[in-house]
């Protein structure tokens, strides 16, 4: 293994980033990233139109999320970001990757199905039971060592890991095996219980200001027991604000649930609120200092490598199959 490693990680442009993102994958990107790594991230334009059929603004919605990643502290000059459609030459790997899995496979995958039926969608498109393979191109053509992601993204990961070894066996050593790397939280639920998601509108965005988090968590659910304790199994809703609340406040959802105590349901939110803000408050003074020029500056600029990184895989996977 190479000693600065490579990690690699990415994200769909389709809205803000949230709480979910940042203790799913934000915050080891930045850890690895102080640590000496060197991060790349992509901005996975072409997988938008995965479970959509209208992409939306993705330009808009790119620069949107490189201010995110820079709010967390992500390295201005040393980040390598970049959109997938500006990269061609990764999107090549493509074709020899889908020759390497079964259409079996492809239905298997557990996140795809859930997609598929987030979406209440009749039909699964082309796009929709491949994008794991298309995936797997966006980690294997920098070669990465270490990929942060969510849990929902591990089956992902899998195929990646057999699609390396696959081709490897077939054509020769071109790929080492990445590994996936889970957050603090790997799956955080949102303030309705569900998944914290962009599109089921029950996330804290990372870039939501002080009010606006306060309306969202005055609104979550809680219960009618008066005293308030950690009880995942019984009292999912109250669990949920406490795990939410004791992530952002470092504190354990149990020992914050004894704090409040008697506090009641409107205790619960009031610790919440204050947790969520005081923990967003360093975002959002780093966000107020990147314009969105700086972040199409640092796109381009990532661009400009990741053409390099794939050009090079590009050529050594054309060589290894006698091309
Ligand atoms: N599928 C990921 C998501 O929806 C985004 C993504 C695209 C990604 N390419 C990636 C994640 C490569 C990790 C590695 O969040």
């Amino acid at each position: 293994m190479r000693q600065r490693q490579r990690i690699l990680t990415g994200d769909r442009p389709t809205g803000p980033l949230h709480l979910g993102h940042w203790f799913g994958s934000l915050a080891n990107r930045v850890a690895l990233q102080q640590a000496g790594n060197d991060l790349i991230v992509v901005v996975a334009d072409y997988q938008v139109i995965t479970d959509r059929d209208t992409p939306g603004s993705v330009r808009e919605r790119s620069l949107g999320l490189v201010l995110d990643y820079l709010s967390c502290g992500l390295d201005p000059v040393g980040t390598t970001v970049f959109a997938h459609s500006a990269v061609p030459a990764l999107h090549q790997l493509l074709l020899p990757f889908l020759s390497l899995v079964s259409t079996g496979e492809l239905d298997r995958n557990p996140t795809v199905k859930a997609e598929v039926q987030a979406a209440g969608r009749r039909s699964v498109s082309g796009l929709m039971l491949t994008y794991p393979v298309h995936q797997a191109a966006d980690i294997l053509f920098c070669k990465a060592d270490l990929v942060p992601v969510g849990r929902d993204q591990l089956p992902h990961l899998e195929l990646t890991r057999t699609i390396a070894r696959r081709f490897n066996e077939r054509y020769g050593e071109v790929f080492p095996l990445p590994t996936g790397l889970l957050g603090e939280a790997p799956s955080l639920a949102g303030l309705d219980g569900r998944k914290m998601s962009k599109s089921l509108g029950n996330a804290i965005a990372l870039s939501d200001d002080a009010d606006t988090v306060a309306a969202k968590i005055r609104s979550a659910r809680t219960d009618g027991e008066r005293r308030i304790s950690y009880e995942p199994g019984r009292r999912p809703a109250v669990a949920n604000l406490l795990t939410i609340a004791g992530l952002c406040a470092g504190v354990e959802p149990a020992v914050l649930a004894e704090q409040i105590a008697d506090g009641g349901g409107q205790g619960l939110k009031r610790v919440a609120t204050e947790a969520v803000n005081a923990f967003l408050q360093p975002l959002r003074e780093r966000r107020a200092g990147f314009s969105p020029a700086e972040a199409r500056q640092l796109l381009e600029r990532g661009a400009g490598r990741a053409n390099e990184l794939a050009h090079d895989t590009l050529r050594q996977v054309r060589a290894a199959m006698g091309m």
